[in-house]
């Protein structure tokens, strides 16, 4: 039986992440030829995630341009991937979340009536504009799905409502747990090396940032860093670390509204590994990811998430994480309450992480070889 040969496609930083431990356990094992293919969705934040896990693309399609629009990204993945598809010839496509890399790729499958493997499934707010676009593309995704691979009971509850086959519906955990635990583990033996970097942090507290969701642009933004400000004259022996995303539209009211503050510091996107140092360090983090949503319960850091709502409920169920939204007045209240109240501080830091165990990516690959496509 020759072996299967899935084409594992990802673009950006979240995805390169949740897809390295799926590229190692492809590699590793004897019954899988992978091929590797970036679209190159994010140029310098995908290459510092590649670079940590030492991932060597079979191809890379160097999709991004400086601010692109969602619309001539997409026309240019899809145009690229259906000829990567017809040139490889897998046994199936894999890619994993809900950005445009994978919505190309859902649909590419589809067109060429391959079977589609969806990585971290399931996952809904059930408003198709929160967060924008992606919403649509995982709901896209998942109507030219073979084999779902969701993180959460809850997200396997998501696509049974949406009368998804069961026996296509697996609870496999998140991936992104099994890149965390193995990267917290290396980096704390590296601790020295960040605390020397990070050294004009001294023993104060800190406070992690990040945010880049496209519905946040103009006025959330405003807001956000109103905030930020506030809180950094409120906390003056606190420090507020924000690591930058390079999309133009965050860039840019950042840098113009909270350049000249003396305890906060604005720094390049952080390498995965120093990122995770960060989040280890940090005593809260203020964010609009998803990833971080997911990893923050594990290092027991509580997460105060500037966004609406989230598809990623179980941990503001476990206490963990708490939506405020981008409203300026919310924000500061609740970074204040945490900073101020070590009771109530405790009580965000949850024993166990909903999202997975760290074994994800090898439920996924058993799961795939189990289908038989290369048969
Ligand atoms: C994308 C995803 C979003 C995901 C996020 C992770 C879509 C529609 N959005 O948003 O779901 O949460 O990635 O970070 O798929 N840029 C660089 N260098 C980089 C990366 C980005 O300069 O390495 C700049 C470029 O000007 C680029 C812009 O950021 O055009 C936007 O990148 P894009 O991938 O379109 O959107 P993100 O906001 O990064
Ligand atoms: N991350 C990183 N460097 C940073 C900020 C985040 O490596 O400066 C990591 C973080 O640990 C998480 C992922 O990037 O695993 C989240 O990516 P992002 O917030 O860009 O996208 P989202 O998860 O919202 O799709």
């Amino acid at each position: 039986m020759p072996p299967l040969k899935p084409l594992l496609i990802f673009g950006t930083r979240p995805e390169a992440i949740k897809m390295a431990p799926i590229v190692r356990h492809c590699q590793q094992s004897p019954d899988v030829s992978p091929i590797v293919c970036l679209t190159g969705q994010h140029k310098e934040m995908l290459a510092q995630v590649t670079e940590y896990f030492e991932i060597e693309a079979d191809i890379d399609l160097k999709l991004m341009q400086p601010n692109q629009t969602l619309a001539s990204l997409t026309a240019r993945c899809l145009e690229k991937l259906d000829a990567v598809l017809q040139a490889t010839e897998p046994h199936c496509v894999v890619a994993q979340g809900d950005t445009t890399t994978v919505l190309s790729a859902a649909l590419c499958a589809f067109y060429r009536r391959l079977p589609f493997v969806h990585v971290e499934a399931g996952l809904r707010t059930g408003d198709l504009y929160a967060p924008w676009p992606e919403e649509m593309n995982r709901r896209v995704a998942s109507i030219t799905t073979s084999l779902h691979c969701v993180p959460t009971q809850k997200s396997a509850e998501n696509l049974y409502r949406e009368n998804y086959p069961q026996t296509q519906v697996h609870i496999t955990g998140n991936t992104v747990i099994d890149s965390l635990l193995y990267t917290v583990e290396r980096e704390r033996q590296n601790g020295e090396v960040w605390s020397q970097k990070y050294d004009f942090l001294g023993t104060n507290p800190m406070v992690l940032i990040t945010g880049h969701r496209r519905e946040n642009f103009g006025s959330g933004f405003l807001e956000i860093c109103q905030a930020i400000s506030e809180l950094s004259q409120r906390f003056p022996e606190t420090s507020f670390v924000y690591p930058v995303h390079l999309n133009p539209n965050v860039q840019k009211p950042v840098h113009d509204l909270l350049a000249n503050l003396k305890n906060v510091y604005l720094v390049s996107p952080a390498p995965y590994p120093e990122f995770v140092w960060l989040m280890d360090r940090s005593t809260l983090i203020l964010t609009d990811s998803g990833g971080v949503q997911e990893e923050a319960p594990s290092l027991k850091k509580p997460v105060i998430v500037m966004r609406e709502t989230t598809e990623r409920p179980e941990a503001v169920e476990a206490g963990a994480v708490e939506l405020v939204g981008t409203s300026r007045e919310k924000i500061v209240s609740s970074i204040s309450l945490l900073l101020s109240n070590s009771i109530e501080y405790s009580k965000r830091q949850v024993d166990k992480n909903p999202y997975g165990d760290g074994k994800s990516a090898k439920r996924i690959v058993d799961l795939m070889l189990a289908q038989k496509w290369h048969h």
